[in-house]
């Protein structure tokens, strides 16, 4: 039995992975015009959105996953040692790295922003170390996300309408929306 939307627990996964992925492009995509001399103050407040989903909606997220699903997940494993009880492991490994690589971009991010001006485009040697930094950075976010996401929406979500009944999964999405101050009508 399927549910509606806002009570299935893959829907709103799989929905904050295309908002960070739209942020994640948007992020790359504003270094490289600020490298060719194209950028201006529209990306400083595309940047700031970009920041405050990794601040504030990303923890949750990670923790929609380690608190909400992958418990559920480890109680219903038969074997502890399989590939499946692996990837779990793997996942929370990965927050971990990313929470890190979170910290640092912020922090570059917000000097980069500093440094675009109220108005014109900024030449890029206006906007270095940081850039270079930047753009390094946000690849990396970028690479990772893209196979750690990979990871969750080939194997692991998937998972979630076969291994739970309908009344488990509503439980979930029940979590996800308290973690974030609303209740399930
Ligand atoms: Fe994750
Ligand atoms: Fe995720």
């Amino acid at each position: 039995m399927s549910l509606s939307p806002e009570r299935e627990p893959l829907v709103l996964l799989v929905g904050a992975h295309r908002e960070l992925k739209r942020h994640l492009h948007a992020l790359v995509r504003a270094g490289r015009l600020l490298v060719l001399g194209r950028g201006d103050l529209s990306l400083a407040t595309q940047i700031s959105r970009a920041l405050r989903f990794l601040a504030v909606d990303m923890p949750l997220h990670a923790r929609d996953e380690e608190e909400s699903l992958l418990p559920r997940l480890r109680a219903k494993l038969k074997d502890a040692q399989s590939h499946f009880a692996y990837l779990l492991e793997h996942i929370e490994k990965d927050h971990a790295e990313l929470a890190q690589l979170h910290t640092q971009f912020d922090q570059t991010a917000r000097k980069l922003v500093a440094r675009i001006p109220f108005e014109g485009h900024p030449a890029r040697k206006d906007l270095e170390p940081d850039l270079k930094l930047f753009r390094g950075q946000a690849n990396e976010l970028f690479n990772i996300y893209a196979s750690h996401m990979l990871v969750e929406e080939r194997d692991i979500f998937p998972a979630l309408s076969i291994i739970f009944t309908p009344a488990e999964r509503e439980d979930i999405a029940r979590e996800l929306a308290e973690r974030r101050g609303y209740a399930l009508a």
